[in-house]
């Protein structure tokens, strides 16, 4: 079950492995476009926010808040289904891998849609196509668990984007096999990072499937990464510099 503070549990040592990732950020900013008032919603601890607009950022967590460095963008505490600002007050909202955390996912992008004048830019995984890499597939199946069964069917994700923001961008964002910002996709390269407890824990996908299943997955691909059998199934990856896993970036403009 969801919970707006879910990260007062988990999300101790959130900076302790992640960290925004430049080619993302990229990415994020170019859907920004010329927005220069920017809501950041799950804004955590403050990673992605545009350094040369004027940014506003929402969380409702502590822990996270309290992980914010100094001098970054002014903070409400708060949630993605309430936003306290009045219709078209920014000129864009924006949201980095914290939609699918929300207790109303459709009751927070129809808040972003509400206070952003011109653009809403999204950046997650679209679930269908995230169910394919190879943790998920050969280890942990579990994970499909946690995506809610509406999610699983091909386009599913998109029309509802579509219903919720109107006409939408979808642009696919490879990640970087060297990905700076340590989330579930981020290792896709680096396979023996998932043996290291400090990693999963900043991995909300650890801490939600049970216990028991990621000591499975975890022995079953340390005896995989010993024994050679990662590498001659997964040889292809070596050579790549970028995959992508289904993250997305998702743009809705408005002019
Ligand atoms: C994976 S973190 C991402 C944080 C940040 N956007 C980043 O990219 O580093 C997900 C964030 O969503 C926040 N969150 C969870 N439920 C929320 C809600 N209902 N409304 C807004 N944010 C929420 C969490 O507290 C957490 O900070």
């Amino acid at each position: 079950m969801a919970s707006d503070v879910f990260y007062d549990e988990i999300g101790h040592s959130y900076t302790a492995t992640r960290h925004e990732d430049p080619k993302l950020a990229a990415a994020i900013w170019a859907g920004l476009g010329d927005a220069r008032s920017v809501l950041n919603v799950g804004a955590g601890a403050g990673a992605y926010e545009p350094r040369d607009r004027e940014v506003l950022a929402i969380e409702p967590s502590e822990v996270m808040i309290a992980q914010r460095p100094e001098g970054a963008a002014p903070l409400m505490r708060g949630t993605a289904e309430s936003i306290p600002l009045r219709d078209d007050s920014v000129d864009a909202a924006m949201a980095v891998l914290s939609d699918h955390h929300w207790r109303d996912r459709r009751a927070g992008l129809t808040e972003m849609r509400r206070v952003a004048r011109r653009r809403v830019v999204l950046f997650n995984f679209n679930s269908a196509e995230f169910a394919r890499f190879w943790f998920a597939t050969e280890y942990l199946p579990e994970f499909m668990d946690l995506i809610a069964p509406g999610y699983r069917a091909p386009g599913r994700w998109e029309q509802e984007l579509r219903m919720l923001l109107g006409p939408i961008r979808i642009e696919p964002v490879p990640i970087p096999h060297d990905c700076r910002d340590g989330f579930f996709g981020a290792y896709w390269r680096r396979p023996h990072a998932f043996l290291d407890k400090t990693v999963r824990d900043g991995i909300s996908v650890f801490q939600r499937v049970p216990a028991a299943s990621t000591e499975r997955a975890v022995a079953a691909l340390s005896a995989d990464l010993e024994s050679g059998a990662w590498h001659e199934r997964h040889r292809d990856l070596l050579d790549r510099d970028e995959l992508d896993l289904g993250y997305r970036l998702v743009v809705a403009e408005f002019d």
